[in-house]
């Protein structure tokens, strides 16, 4: 390897991200890497639990020298549906995790899930694999709009769902999306008051995006206006912040002490290692920063990680492209980040960002104080102009 042009004085914290991609049903406004079992394979069988978790053991293991000898700090397992897996396949990938990577003891350990009944009957067990984090993909509470999510759950089964995991979890999130089709700012407010009932310690809560390449965006159904979605969000903040939940980044509300440490690290642009299909990585070293892309396709990914070949792309981050793939990440964060963290991440000196810091604050969108830039409120309204301000010439 060439050396690079960065000068990092030392590595970030490292997370670790694990990709399961299969879901019972693929919803029409989802974009993620994730595959109808039934409609891929062979329908009515069994997920391959044993291939995938053998991939994903010779995905790890070939990715080592990337990290040797770093502390592993969370681990996320995210979907697609890592719920469909059993328990017992859980444990195993947790005890792969284990052998073979530093895992720190107190490590966060998130494993998401979807409410159906059969995966709630799980939730005890995922805890006794050693999951310590659950996040449920509620989405609504309002069974019309569930449908016309085209989600397989309904409000009966997401209340059972949150309740049990209120039970099994010291800590756990809910997903809420708004601005849903034929949705008032009154389905939205009851929506939100039904989550807030269970005493979440954490919920994120998206707008509801028409990605590209998806069924919705082929199809696009009637969405709220603009102004009633921006009601909308103004709601959400006022009700979450009643019951004690801050709004600690644009989507992500949290009581003390339950943000997500692992979303923190990739807000904090820390470093983390993502196996299993279509898994993103970003990876730091002394003189470079660099990202990497493994195969999407479940079947693909497991032939090529089995080979230990499952990554298809890497790129050095370019100098140039930094101090904006930074600001896209720190300043979703309502408390901003430190200029030390900054130049500590990146490698870079402070005066690659000061021309942009300087409009920022004669704009109004951020403050800087004690060596910290914070977005102002304006500044979170305005949050893509403010990340704009740091796009390279
Ligand atoms: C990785 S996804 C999937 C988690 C889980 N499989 C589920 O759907 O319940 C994480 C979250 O992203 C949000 N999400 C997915 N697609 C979205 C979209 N098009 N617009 C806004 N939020 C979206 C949903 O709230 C979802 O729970
Ligand atoms: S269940 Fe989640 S990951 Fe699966 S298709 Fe629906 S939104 Fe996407």
């Amino acid at each position: 390897m060439r050396p690079g042009t960065l000068q990092l004085q030392g590595l970030p914290p490292l997370s670790l991200y694990i990709h399961l991609p299969w879901c019972l049903k693929k919803c029409p406004y989802c974009d993620f890497n994730s595959h109808e079992w039934s409609a891929t394979s062979e329908p009515g069988k069994a997920l391959p639990e044993q291939a995938y978790l053998d991939a994903l053991r010779a995905d790890l293991e070939a990715a080592l020298p990337l990290i040797w000898g770093r502390a592993v700090h969370s681990v996320f397992i995210g979907g697609g549906t890592p719920s469909l897996f059993s328990p017992e396949a859980i444990d195993r990938l947790l005890g792969d995790v284990r052998a073979l990577l530093r895992l720190d003891a107190d490590a966060e350990i998130t494993l998401e899930a979807n409410p159906g009944t059969f995966e709630k009957d799980r939730f005890r067990a995922f805890r006794e694999a050693g999951v310590t984090r659950l996040s449920i993909g509620v989405q609504s509470f309002n069974d019309a709009h569930l449908k016309a999510l085209g989600r397989v759950h309904d409000r009966a089964q997401a209340i059972a769902a949150v309740e049990e995991a209120a039970l099994a979890f010291d800590t756990f999130n809910l997903d809420i999306m708004y601005a849903l089709p034929g949705q008032t700012l009154a389905d939205c407010e009851a929506d939100i008051r039904t989550a807030l009932s269970f005493q979440p310690p954490h919920i994120s809560i998206y707008h509801l995006t028409l990605e590209p390449n998806t069924y919705f965006a082929k199809f696009p159904p009637t969405l709220p206006p603009d102004d009633d979605a921006y009601a909308m969000l103004d709601r959400i903040t006022e009700l979450t912040a009643a019951q004690g939940l801050e709004r600690y980044e644009v989507s992500a509300y949290a009581r003390a002490g339950h943000r997500c440490w692992h979303n923190l690290n990739y807000w904090q642009f820390g470093d983390y290692l993502g196996i299993g299909a279509g898994a993103h990585s970003k990876l730091s070293f002394a003189h470079r920063v660099v990202r990497q892309v493994r195969a999407r396709e479940p079947r693909l990914y497991m032939d090529k990680a089995r080979a230990g070949d499952a990554v298809v792309s890497v790129d050095e981050v370019a100098r140039r492209d930094l101090p904006f793939e930074y600001m896209l990440n720190a300043l979703r964060l309502r408390h901003g980040f430190e200029l030390a963290q900054f130049a500590e991440r990146t490698g870079l000196p402070l005066s690659s960002i000061q021309a942009g810091l300087d409009r920022a604050q004669q704009q109004g969108l951020v403050v800087l104080e004690h060596g910290c830039v914070r977005p102002t409120v304006r500044g979170f309204d305005f949050l893509s102009d403010l990340q704009g301000l740091f796009l390279p010439d």
